[in-house]
């Protein structure tokens, strides 16, 4: 079965495919193409965000599919300077807007902080944000709720002052970047971890020790790097604007050994720093 066809099951049952396709850097233009294409080749996630600049080209390559809207799995998020109760509430109501559509699949706290700020105490800011997205996902306008690049302290002051645990924590996640404490945390509180820049944005393919593990499965370090993410039950967003790596990206039957894994797992370097 390909990968494109599994799910995941967060924790209040709703079932979110185990692949998605990642629109960061992809501009309003380019996403109306890029995501039909990816619908084209089967996929069924789509992870956008306000922040991106590209929902409503997101929403109406979804809507002018073939597809029914609930065949699609769509997620935004709250832009990371936005914080409060009422501005959440807006914001979520111009995504939607955006989008064209009546619910979205999965709402998101892009940040902890402001993108300027990172480290900056929003704490309250985010509980303000989390109680408002609590309320939309009991009127039924989100199907599941969550967060994105989040720590444990983060996600805990949530679970502390909050009803809802978030569902999902979107992260930086990709080979020699594994964050083993932030992902061992969510899989305890059974928090689905989504990993964003699966690719280290591309700095991974170059990596010597991928390259050799990809050329022993005569796969592509591009298929490694996804493969690797997936037998870690983590949930990789992979990006592309380009027609046969977006089917190269879901061509990811095989099974990578746990000896290559633990190769894998030895390599410690943030390449996108490299
Ligand atoms: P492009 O969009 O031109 O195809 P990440 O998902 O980690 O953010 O990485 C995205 C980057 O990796 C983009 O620059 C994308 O380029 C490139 N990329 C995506 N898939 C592949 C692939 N299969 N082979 C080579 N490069 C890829």
């Amino acid at each position: 079965m390909s990968i494109l066809n599994e799910i995941y099951t967060l924790y209040n049952g709703i079932n979110i495919p185990k692949l998605g396709f990642g629109t960061w850097q992809i501009s309003n233009t380019a996403a109306y193409e890029a995501v039909s294409v990816a619908l084209k080749t089967g996929y069924r996630h789509i992870d956008t965000a306000r922040a991106y600049g590209n929902e409503e080209n997101v929403g109406r390559a979804v809507r002018d599919s073939k597809l029914k809207r609930e065949e699609v799995f769509v997620t935004s998020k709250l832009p990371a300077e936005i914080k409060g109760f009422k501005e959440a509430h807006a914001s979520f109501e111009k995504t939607i807007r955006n989008l064209g559509f009546d619910y979205l699949d999965l709402f998101l706290i892009h940040a902890p902080w402001p993108w300027n700020d990172k480290g900056r105490d929003c704490t309250e800011g985010n509980i303000a944000s989390w109680k408002a997205m609590e309320e939309l996902y009991r009127e039924g306008k989100i199907r599941a709720i969550g967060v994105s690049n989040f720590s444990i302290t983060d996600i805990n002051s949530i679970i502390e002052n909050c009803e809802i645990i978030p569902m999902v924590n979107q992260i930086a996640l990709y080979i020699g970047h594994i964050q083993n404490a932030l992902t061992d945390y969510c899989r305890r509180q059974n928090i689905l971890v989504e990993a964003y820049s699966p690719l280290a944005t591309g700095g991974a393919l170059k990596r010597e020790a991928i390259r050799e593990v990809a050329k022993k499965y005569n796969v592509s370090p591009a298929q490694v790097c996804i493969r690797y993410l997936l037998q870690k039950e983590l949930l990789p967003l992979p990006k592309s604007t380009h027609a046969n790596r977006i089917a190269e990206n879901a061509d990811v039957g095989f099974i990578i050994r746990e000896d290559d894994i633990e190769i894998l797992d030895s390599i410690r370097q943030d390449f996108r720093h490299f």
